[in-house]
């Protein structure tokens, strides 16, 4: 008889870290105004940080700091920049500082993805997501380091775990994610000695994403909560919630990880190693 379907219980880090554990911090996120970006700046904020969200659309962004400000209690502004823009990096860099006076968290978030195979995608689709994803990475690295130097801080990159294996349709983000893991380790190593670490969180599959509504048939509001049901295509009985990255994001900037940097960790519940015989 098969054994029964666990499911993955779903905990706030705040039941799990002290809540004062971020005081007096600053996180710099950049696709901080919507979807896992905007979980994780949520959840490090529920902690004591200040934040700075950086994105193209400043309409959803102010709206977005808003409501995360309210939600926490602690500060979020909104700067407006396309991480492609090195000035309109460096500019939202100095907005922060001039705010805030330091920055020591930075999430390397902004991403541009669609579904095209490479023989239906022009050179320009491929460059474009190159360049949001893994020049837009080198450059907030690039616009933040003197800031994270000074504060001995920490990257946390979002990369995927979709170029581990051959995905259809993703020839883009493939390429661009696995330099964004290369980009990290070579940060790690050049700048650990400096007291900074970086990392790499590789979320799988997260319900209610722009992301999965893009990406898959994953049903819209109103629709079934695949998550909340047993799903044995998950080792650990269900697909990823955004705070399964928020409480990593939250464990990755914590002391918990002090010596730990340069490393790819998926947030999955072991569906990649999965391999089924039916
Ligand atoms: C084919 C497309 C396309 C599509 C755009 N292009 N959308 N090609 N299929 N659906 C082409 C355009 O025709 C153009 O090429 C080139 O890409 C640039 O398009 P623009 O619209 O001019 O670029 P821009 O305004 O900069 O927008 C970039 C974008 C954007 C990537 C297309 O729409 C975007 O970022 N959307 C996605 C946001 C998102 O989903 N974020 C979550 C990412 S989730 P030509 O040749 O015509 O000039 C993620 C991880 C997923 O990354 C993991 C899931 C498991």
């Amino acid at each position: 008889m098969a054994p029964t379907q666990y499911i993955a219980p779903v905990t706030d880090s705040t039941a799990i870290f002290r809540q004062d554990l971020f005081k007096s911090k600053v996180l710099f996120c950049t696709g901080g105004g919507s979807g896992i970006c905007k979980a994780m700046t949520e959840a490090i904020m529920r902690h004591g940080a200040n934040a700075v969200i950086v994105g193209r659309k400043l309409e959803r962004l102010t709206e977005s700091a808003t409501q995360l400000s309210k939600a926490t209690g602690s500060q979020c502004i909104a700067a407006q920049a396309d991480v492609r823009q090195p000035s309109q990096l460096k500019d939202a860099v100095a907005k922060t500082i001039e705010k805030f006076g330091r920055i020591d968290f930075v999430i390397c978030g902004a991403a541009g993805n669609f579904l095209a195979s490479i023989d239906g995608m022009s050179e320009n689709a491929f460059k474009t997501v190159m360049e949001i994803d893994t020049l837009g990475t080198f450059n907030t690295v690039k616009a933040t380091l003197p800031h994270i130097r000074a504060s001995h801080g920490s990257y946390i990159h979002v990369s995927a775990t979709l170029h581990w294996k051959g995905t259809p349709y993703q020839v883009h983000v493939s390429a661009a994610k696995a330099g964004v893991d290369a980009l990290s380790a070579v940060l790690a190593v050049e700048e650990g000695p400096r007291g900074v670490r970086s990392n790499v969180i590789a979320p799988g599959p997260i319900g209610e994403t722009e992301g999965m509504s893009r990406l898959s048939a994953y049903p819209k509001e109103g629709g079934e909560k695949k998550e909340v049901q047993a799903n044995s295509r998950y080792p650990l009985g269900r697909i990823g919630n955004l705070k399964d990255v928020a409480n990593a994001a939250v464990f990755f900037f914590s002391p918990a990880a002090e010596n730990i940097s340069g490393q790819v960790i998926a947030i999955d519940g072991a569906f990649e190693h999965l391999r089924s015989f039916q």
